[in-house]
């Protein structure tokens, strides 16, 4: 049966908070170079929207990590499954995630990052679930900040699905 859903963030509000983030990123970086890691699958929308609205030059970068875990929570065991294709040493890196919930695979990924030695190195969410919080992670640029509901489509999916909605829905528990 279909799942139902209903919009959150519709795909004009998304856009237009997305090109706020770039022109706000655009200043804070001017005159620097900048790479961007996407985070797969789910980042992948919204990065490639957001390096759009970014006027620098930017190199974009993936890394995918699987976070074992249930359909619906992550366990804090990071498996670093596609890893960069380039050094990220003295470099000014900015990490775009889809989604910040308990922070586990951020705050994980983070730190082996900054093990690499990057010049700078910031993070960018689309959304923040700050009640869901188990581990602190620092967002620096962050698209909303929404409740604790479960949300798809922008690149978030349910079960692999809704991942190419353009809106940002909440799926809708079944009766
Ligand atoms: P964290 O380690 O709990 O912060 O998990 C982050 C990852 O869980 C995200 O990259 C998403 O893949 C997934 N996730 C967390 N909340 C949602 C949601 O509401 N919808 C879809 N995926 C989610
Ligand atoms: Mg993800």
């Amino acid at each position: 049966m279909a799942d139902k859903l209903s919009t959150l963030f519709r795909e004009e509000e998304v856009n237009k908070r997305i090109a706020e983030l770039g022109a706000e990123i655009t200043k804070e970086y001017a005159g620097k170079e900048l790479l961007l890691i996407c985070i797969l699958k789910g980042a992948a929308p919204f990065a490639c929207e957001l390096a759009k609205r970014i006027d620098l030059p930017v190199q974009l970068e993936f890394m995918r990590c699987s976070s074992y875990g249930n359909e619906t929570e992550s366990s804090g065991v990071v498996k670093i499954s596609l890893d960069l294709e380039q050094p990220i040493r003295d470099k000014h890196v900015l990490v775009v995630e889809d989604i910040i919930d308990t922070g586990r695979t951020m705050n994980y990924l983070l730190e082996i990052l900054k093990q690499r030695g990057p010049a700078t190195i910031k993070l960018c969410a689309l959304l923040d679930k700050p009640d869901r919080r188990v581990v602190d992670v620092d967002i620096d640029y962050t698209g909303f900040v929404i409740p604790d509901e479960f949300v798809v489509g922008y690149g978030l999916d349910y079960a692999q699905k809704y991942r190419n909605l353009p809106y940002i829905g909440v799926v809708e528990p079944e009766e």
